[in-house]
């Protein structure tokens, strides 16, 4: 079983969210990209939601996060907060518009279960939105060799866009679209990288898929 995640954000929550400050050509290229795909309205919520980076600037309504001192800075960031896992979502069937996952399927104990318990808390015809680390890019590459000197990723999982795309039906979910950033080798990129359509170049992938 992979290293709970959950104490090493809990108690890091200040340099996770730092790290985005000195890294404003990857922030911005992810915002980007994740612009494409995220619903502009309804009842959203961002399941591993962390100190809001990317629900804030998208005014996602609701957050829900196990790590209470990410919950803490996300609050302050004008987004409702719940404690809790993914796996377990304490709220009832049939409720949200849209749910989106940033960057936390790679860190969840069980990534099925997460795309199991989204499908039933979504409306029909609800849209899910997963936005990954792509494990067969060149990013994925970058981050898993540095896994054993990083705090935050050693207790990641990565998984290829494929390993997610053949979870979706599993969990009743239909994809649609993906849109990918990141294409250029890591570590250093100095602009910002426009969103393309497609997954196989990608660091950072954006997949959409809706609750069948
Ligand atoms: C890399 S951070 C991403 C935070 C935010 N989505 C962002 O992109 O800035 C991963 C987050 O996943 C949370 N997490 C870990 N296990 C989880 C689980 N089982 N369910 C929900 N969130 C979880 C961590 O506490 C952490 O806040």
């Amino acid at each position: 079983m992979k290293q709970d995640s959950v104490n090493i954000f809990d108690q890091n929550w200040e340099k996770y969210d730092q790290w985005y400050e000195c890294h404003p050509e990857v922030y911005h290229s992810e915002l980007q990209t994740l612009e494409k795909s995220l619903p502009d309205r309804g009842l959203g919520l961002e399941i591993g939601v962390g100190t809001g980076r990317f629900a804030a600037p998208f005014s996602v309504p609701l957050g829900l996060d196990p790590s209470l001192n990410m919950l803490r800075m996300a609050q302050s960031r004008n987004i409702k907060v719940v404690q809790g896992r993914g796996e377990n979502l304490p709220f009832q069937k049939e409720t949200f518009h849209f749910i989106s996952i940033v960057i936390t399927i790679c860190f969840v104990q069980d990534p099925l279960k997460l795309l199991e318990q989204a499908h039933e808390t979504l409306q029909q015809s609800g849209e899910l939105i997963v936005a990954m680390i792509n494990k067969e890019s060149s990013w994925g590459k970058f981050y898993r060799q540095k896994a054993s000197r990083s705090q935050f990723y050693h207790a990641a999982h990565f998984y290829s866009v494929s390993q997610i795309l053949e979870m979706f039906p599993k969990a009743h979910l239909e994809f649609k679209t993906a849109w990918q950033t990141l294409c250029h080798s890591p570590p250093h990129i100095h602009e910002v990288e426009p969103p393309q359509k497609g997954y196989t170049k990608g660091g950072f992938v954006v997949l959409k898929a809706v609750k069948k």
